[in-house]
């Protein structure tokens, strides 16, 4: 038996519950990891919430996690007892302890420890898919992202300045506001007291943004599409305030041939070669230095209830991990 973080029915983070579940040996294509940290992200709330559905109840929650493979089931080629690796989007990190299918994996480099890697695969990926994919940011982009403090908004940041944008960001408070400018941002916001869209024009000499990043969701909607230029593209990947609400698509005219997208990272890493050059793309700029990875917050695995409850109180920055 190890310790784990299941929930049995869905509802607040007082449905997490800490207790010792059975983790057997690898079956065919299966490995068994010893894990070192597990990712806490805004997704794990939306799945302990019922907002997404978990495929059966109970389950043991969390999508991120890096770790030691310590068995090998029948037919794995790719990994070997011992290596050091880490995976995103397969439900059941929250353990000390876990079997998952090796194809999932990546082997982590040396130059990153498994604490690091345990908090920044999810995060670090999308961010990934995001700036070059989903649009290419590049020298002179106008880029607003939301909750520039937060776990997306500290990486993303930093990777679009890499890129040569203008980053502009909108923080909560103050003291997140100046965080975000020591990573990557030239504007922060505080649009929990300033008119963000008015704020915008001003910073941008009324050119507007090119894209807006928003995981924020229902809080700034419809304001994010006022912050875009003409033919700008508006990217929400996230729901921290709620989702956004049915819209008619005419407003996507009305307010200048807007596009709108709502990815998903699970669709940008479907393949193999798309995980490994999504997770070697971030390597790289984790290991040159270029992109620094703040894990701000660690917790036990047992007081996975005070993480929810901290990250949903808007009071942690950067990346949380628990700690088995
Ligand atoms: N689609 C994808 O592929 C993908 C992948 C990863 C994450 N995401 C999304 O990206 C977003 C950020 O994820 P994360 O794990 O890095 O979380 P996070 O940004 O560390 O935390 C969420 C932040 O959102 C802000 N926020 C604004 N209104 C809020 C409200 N009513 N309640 C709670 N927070 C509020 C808070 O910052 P302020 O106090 O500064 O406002 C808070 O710190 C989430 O929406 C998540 O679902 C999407």
């Amino acid at each position: 038996m190890v310790a784990a973080v299941r929930v049995h029915k869905v509802g607040g983070p007082e449905v997490l519950t800490y207790e010792d579940v059975e983790v057997g040996a690898p079956g065919p294509g299966q490995i068994r990891i010893k894990q070192h940290a597990c990712g806490i992200n805004f997704i794990d709330t939306y799945f302990r919430s019922g907002l997404y559905p978990a495929p059966s109840l109970p389950f043991v929650v969390g999508n991120e996690g890096a770790g030691e493979v310590t068995a090998v089931g029948s037919g794995v080629t790719n990994v070997k007892v011992g290596e050091r690796v880490a995976y995103v989007t397969a439900l059941g990190s929250y353990a000390a302890e876990r079997l998952i299918a090796a194809d999932l994996v990546v082997k982590v480099p040396d130059s990153i420890s498994l604490e690091q890697a345990g908090g920044m695969m999810l995060k670090g990926m999308t961010v990934q898919y995001l700036l070059n994919r989903t649009f290419k940011v590049g020298k002179g982009t106008n880029v607003l992202i939301h909750a520039a403090a937060g776990g997306i908004g500290l990486i993303a940041g930093q990777w679009a300045n890499l890129l040569g944008a203008n980053v502009i960001g909108t923080a909560g408070s103050p003291e997140k506001a100046e965080l975000a400018k020591r990573n990557g941002y030239h504007h922060v916001i505080l649009y929990r007291d300033e008119d963000f869209v008015a704020r915008v024009k001003e910073i941008t000499g009324g050119t507007l943004c090119d894209v807006v990043y928003d995981g924020v969701g229902k809080a700034v909607f419809p304001g994010s599409l006022d912050c875009l230029r003409r033919r700008g593209m508006f990217v929400n990947f996230g729901n921290a305030s709620g989702p956004i609400e049915a819209f008619s698509i005419l407003i996507l005219s009305q307010k200048g041939s807007l596009f709108a997208t709502r990815p998903t990272l699970v669709h940008h890493i479907a393949t193999r070669p798309e995980l490994d050059a999504t997770a070697n793309d971030l390597f790289n700029v984790v290991t040159s230095g270029k992109v620094k990875i703040p894990i701000n917050q660690k917790y036990k695995l047992k007081d996975a209830q005070r993480a929810h409850q901290e990250l949903e109180g808007r009071k942690t920055t950067g990346a949380s991990v628990l700690i088995p």
